[in-house]
């Protein structure tokens, strides 16, 4: 190329950044997405709805299918036990002695025996049944989707555990599965429920921290312990053959509903980097005995994201260091902030705190340790009664927040309300597995995130439902 017609490409290339920098109106908004790759948004089939802010009919007693019963499964298990309402219908398991382990968890709390199936397929017979109203899905990723749109289609309600979905076709089709049959569909995300999570979103939408612009959230948690636990080692082989960030929702969620991502805003472009993976190959070759030459998932991968209403969120999945456990967890709102690791603080401006000692920099007013849970108690989330408060810490689970979800999904189904995550907070959630790997893979070019609601983002004004409030439809 010659040189007057570099300059003149670096003068376009000028031009258009200072264009797409001073961005103002709507229309204009729309042109911040040029340039980044679209990937295809498939238009509701005709006769289906929108499943949001859906309903069903309350059901008195939820009778409950397992799908899984390794780690995780087993221990949902014991939680169900201890919710009122329920029956466990069956327990299923690739392997027989698991099934029989969760057979004895309900023996142990003087539970009838539920029926047990094991064997590849047998989940196909759990979700035929007639009389299960709940499937619970809690095997290894590549199973969750095809269980979860044979439950739907087999006129069941399905909770699945993260991540629910690990390509965009597979969130497509639970979206519309769920919107026709009109059965919920809810990705079994915990972390919104744990008790600092829970009550900094009380606080962002009380207005304490001002309006939120930008959000952290990560999963960064060394696995070394655990890789070898996995049936068949499926974690580490799909680490293994898949780039991008593979497990986001714990990071992603709960800032999600912090920016009320479709209840009024929503995700419009992310860029991702990553490192090359140094220790991802280490473990394989342990494993296998021979050197591993084609791990693709990064040690480290951090997503941005920029919003429709000019927020910003950034995401980091790191499963390979021996960095300190932590979901990051952070809001910046205009006048206060809420972090959560390594140590929870809640910052707010002076005004009106004038003689408080503070010796930071920043000269704000920082909570912490004691100070910070008397400021927490006064903004409990609504969804947490003394109550349920306690018998989550008893029962535990992730320190409580599993009972809860679990808790408040079976109440949702009881009261007939809409549950607090529905299948666009899965699909909004998830699709970062799938479209980090596409940046990745284009030279960290941003990437468009569609838009899963298929325009209705806009009309479902407010906040997460999680503290009791559910869709306000605007005029
Ligand atoms: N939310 C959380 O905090 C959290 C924590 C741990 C795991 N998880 C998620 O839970 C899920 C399970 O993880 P895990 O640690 O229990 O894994 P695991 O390997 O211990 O258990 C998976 C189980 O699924 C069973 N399974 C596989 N295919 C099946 C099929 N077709 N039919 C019936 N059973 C089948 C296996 O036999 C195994 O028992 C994963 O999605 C994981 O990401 C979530």
């Amino acid at each position: 190329m010659k040189l007057p017609h570099i300059l003149m490409l670096a003068a376009a290339m000028t031009l258009a950044s200072i264009s797409t920098l001073s961005c103002k109106s709507a229309d204009e908004k729309a042109c911040c997405n040029k340039g980044a790759i679209e990937v295809a948004v498939p238009e509701r089939p005709a006769g289906q709805e929108t499943a949001l802010g859906m309903t069903a009919d309350p059901i008195e007693i939820v009778r409950v299918g397992f799908i899984g019963l390794g780690d995780r499964g087993t221990g949902a298990v014991p939680r169900y036990c201890h919710i009122p309402g329920v029956e466990i219908k069956a327990l299923c398991d690739v392997e027989p002695d698991r099934v029989e382990r969760s057979q004895q968890i309900l023996a142990y709390y003087n539970l009838p025996a539920a029926d047990s199936y094991s064997g590849p397929d047998a989940w196909k017979q759990v979700c035929e049944r007639e009389d299960i109203d709940l499937i619970y899905i809690c095997t290894d990723w590549i199973n969750h989707t095809p269980i979860a749109l044979y439950a739907m289609e087999h006129n069941k309600h399905v909770a699945i555990e993260v991540p629910a979905a690990t390509t965009l076709d597979e969130i497509w089709d639970l979206i519309n599965t769920s919107e026709r049959t009109r059965k919920h569909c809810m990705m079994l995300e915990n972390c919104v429920y744990d008790f600092f999570e829970m009550t900094a979103l009380k606080m962002a939408q009380e207005g304490l921290f001002g309006e939120i612009i930008h959000a952290e959230g990560a999963y960064q948690h060394n696995l070394d312990p655990y890789w070898k636990g996995y049936w068949h080692n499926w974690r580490l082989d799909f680490n293994h053959k898949n780039r991008g960030d593979v497990y986001p929702t714990h990071g992603i969620g709960p800032i999600c509903q912090a920016l009320n991502i479709h209840r009024g805003d929503r995700m419009m472009t992310l860029v991702s980097m990553d490192t090359d993976p140094f220790n991802g190959p280490k473990h394989v070759q342990a494993q296998t005995g021979e050197e591993c030459t084609d791990f693709k998932n990064g040690d480290q991968t951090c997503t941005l994201i920029r919003t429709e209403n000019g927020k910003t969120m950034l995401i980091e999945h790191d499963v390979m260091t021996p960095r300190p456990y932590s979901r990051m967890y952070q809001l910046v709102g205009t006048d206060g902030y809420a972090g959560k690791y390594p140590v929870g603080q809640i910052c707010l401006r002076t005004e009106g705190h004038e003689n408080v000692a503070y010796d930071n920099l920043g000269g704000e007013l920082v909570y912490m340790y004691g100070d910070l849970d008397a400021l927490m108690a006064q903004h409990r989330s609504d969804i947490l009664t003394p109550e349920l408060e306690t018998l989550a810490k008893q029962v535990g689970g992730h320190g409580g927040m599993d009972f809860i979800m679990d808790y408040r999904l079976i109440y949702c189904l009881q009261n007939g309300l809409p549950l607090d995550m529905d299948v666009y907070d899965l699909a909004e959630w998830c699709c970062l597995g799938e479209l980090s790997r596409i940046s990745l893979e284009h030279g960290n070019m941003p990437v468009a995130v569609p838009d899963f609601t298929r325009g209705a983002w806009k009309d479902a004004e407010g906040k997460a439902v999680i503290n009791g409030f559910h869709y306000a439809f605007a005029e």
